[in-house]
């Protein structure tokens, strides 16, 4: 049974398939309503979530199928002590297709292992999150056109952000990406992201602290949310939160297509006055989103022989 817990899970030729099947799907959406019909997902969200439960399942509702939920992590059977293996095997009995989001690193690939039917990692700890990735690259192909020769800055909470560990390892499978990793010295990428991806492969990094030093270089720029919920103490998160804040102002110097991206939640990271300059696209991103989820639905039900 296929499952997808890591964006190396997918190929590129796959990942090019599903942004065909996207397009396809933005350009034709009545042909895709009834794919799903019958069909079930089962959202099982025990971290917080708006945007990506939703999305998933405004997807699915998309694709014709229909969507099962669970309340919240407090509610449901894991607050007796269920263990995830278990669960798995439990909703394997009422859905076709599960998207779990979990704050275990580790959780979504042992939910995939006990399952009987596709698991969708929607974010394991700090560890994955390749849907949110499937949005981000989707949003770059609309608005650059391609993967190759770009440089991507990445800013803010590089060592906890999830989504930025995806999309680094994503984008380092095409040839001509360089990235700048701009963040203070305790939110660094962790070093097996630097060791096995960019060491390994050869890839041209650098790390700064420096957002406007960097900015003329940059094709894209990634902001993200520092990720109070995975830190240890109080004090280190209020002292970090606001280590950068991207303002009309310091866009000066910024190429006039760079593309500014955020998996979104914003907290502070992003003032709302950037969300009127062309070059934003993080609430294009969202519906991006949306529509990888539906290829990626579809791709994986197909495959599993259930559509
Ligand atoms: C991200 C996540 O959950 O990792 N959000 C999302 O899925 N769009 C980013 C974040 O929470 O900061």
């Amino acid at each position: 049974m296929r499952s997808i817990i890591d964006i190396l899970d997918l190929s590129p030729a796959e990942i090019e398939e599903l942004i065909a099947t996207a397009m396809d799907i933005i350009e034709n959406p009545a042909k895709y309503a009834e794919v799903c019909r019958g069909k079930k997902l089962a959202t099982l969200f025990f971290e917080p979530s708006t945007r990506t439960r939703m999305s998933f399942e405004a997807a699915m509702y998309e694709l014709g199928g229909n969507v099962i939920s669970m309340a919240g992590a407090a509610t449901s059977s894991a607050s007796k002590g269920e263990s995830v293996a278990d669960t798995a095997k439990v909703i394997s009995c009422y859905a076709d297709i599960i998207a779990m989001r979990h704050p275990k690193e580790g959780a979504a690939l042992v939910a995939a292992n006990n399952a009987s039917v596709p698991v969708i990692n929607a974010g394991d700890g700090g560890h994955c999150h390749p849907t949110q990735t499937l949005a981000d690259l989707l949003t770059i192909y609309r608005e650059k056109g391609r993967f190759t020769d770009l440089t991507i800055g990445f800013c803010g909470d590089l060592k906890f952000g999830r989504t930025v560990h995806s999309l680094i390892n994503a984008m380092s499978r095409y040839p001509g990406v360089k990235f700048v990793l701009i963040s203070p010295e305790e939110l660094k990428v962790p070093s097996y992201v630097k060791k096995d991806v960019l060491q390994k492969k050869g890839i041209p990094y650098v790390q700064t602290t420096d957002l406007e030093g960097a900015m003329p270089d940059l094709d894209i720029l990634y902001m993200t949310r520092v990720q109070k919920e995975r830190f240890f103490n109080e004090e280190d998160y209020l002292r970090l939160k606001d280590s950068y804040i991207l303002t009309p102002d310091k866009l000066k110097n910024a190429k006039l297509d760079m593309n500014i991206l955020h998996p979104l939640p914003r907290v502070n990271e992003i003032s709302v006055k950037v969300d009127e300059d062309p070059r934003a696209c993080y609430f294009k991103q969202v519906l991006n989103g949306k529509y990888m989820r539906m290829a990626l639905m579809r791709k994986l039900l197909k495959e599993a022989g259930t559509i």
